[in-house]
């Protein structure tokens, strides 16, 4: 990649560089793969909100806070600093200036994320820095409530699914070869706790693109998410 600051790049097709791509889906479905690769082809940024919250997660059990305290969690919310790197290539996360990209994808956090992310506060705060980073524009953004919430006006939306045993299967190569199985039942416990939370539940946004992505490669999957994003600068 050349030394340009992403974003000023020039992009590689006909989509302007306002640009908002939001890509929703649950954990698995290969969301933060093809964002990437889709952001990389159009020379967009890249957001990945899960990552936010799993950097909070990280924080709230570094500071010995009890996740499933939620009023405890509010109180903390506020305080940790997290930056987002935005460069589809190389996105990095940083809580106070430490490095989590690693951290955040250990099974602590995995264990803990949903409960943390259904507290009200904490989806204010990330929420307002989330806005921030996509009002700039020129933009793929990733996360389970994206679409309907932090991107509502994206030019285009992206809802990708997968059938439970094909996301388990990548989040565990993901994981360094953990347990399918295991996996998957995490994946499963994890849905029906951000499905079932009032606060921002799992839904399919409204204008959004259903991709179905069992049996599709990641390639494939980022030429649809291309053609669609070219399909809609067309028709603007
Ligand atoms: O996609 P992921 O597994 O990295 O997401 C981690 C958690 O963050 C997930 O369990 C729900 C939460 N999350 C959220 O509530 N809203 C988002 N926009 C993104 C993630």
């Amino acid at each position: 990649m050349d030394d340009t600051p992403v974003g000023l790049r020039p992009v590689s097709s006909a989509v302007t560089p306002s640009y908002v791509i939001a890509i929703d889906g649950p954990s698995g479905a290969g969301k933060s793969s093809t964002s990437r690769g889709v952001a990389d082809r159009l020379g967009l940024r890249y957001l990945d909100t899960g990552a936010m919250f799993r950097a909070l997660t990280w924080a709230v059990l570094e500071a010995g806070v009890d996740v499933t305290d939620a009023d405890a969690v509010a109180a903390y919310a506020a305080t940790p600093l997290l930056v987002s790197g935005t460069d589809p290539l190389e996105p990095t996360i940083e809580v106070d200036g430490v490095d989590v990209a690693e951290a955040i994808r250990g099974a602590a956090v995995t264990a803990g994320v949903s409960q943390v992310s259904a507290v009200p506060a904490v989806r204010t705060r990330l929420l307002e820095m989330q806005r921030a980073i996509i009002r700039l524009g020129s933009i793929v953004v990733v996360g389970r409530d994206i679409g309907s919430v932090g991107a509502r006006e994206a030019q285009v939306k992206v809802s990708r699914t997968a059938d439970a045993q094909a996301r388990a299967a990548r989040r565990a190569a993901e994981e360094g070869g953990a347990d399918v199985a295991a996996t998957r039942a995490s994946l499963l416990r994890r849905d029906r706790v951000d499905s079932a939370r009032s606060a921002a539940p799992l839904t399919m946004p409204e204008g959004a693109t259903h991709i179905d992505t069992t049996d599709f490669t990641l390639e494939e999957v980022i030429a649809q998410v291309v053609a669609l994003a070219e399909a809609a600068e067309a028709a603007s």
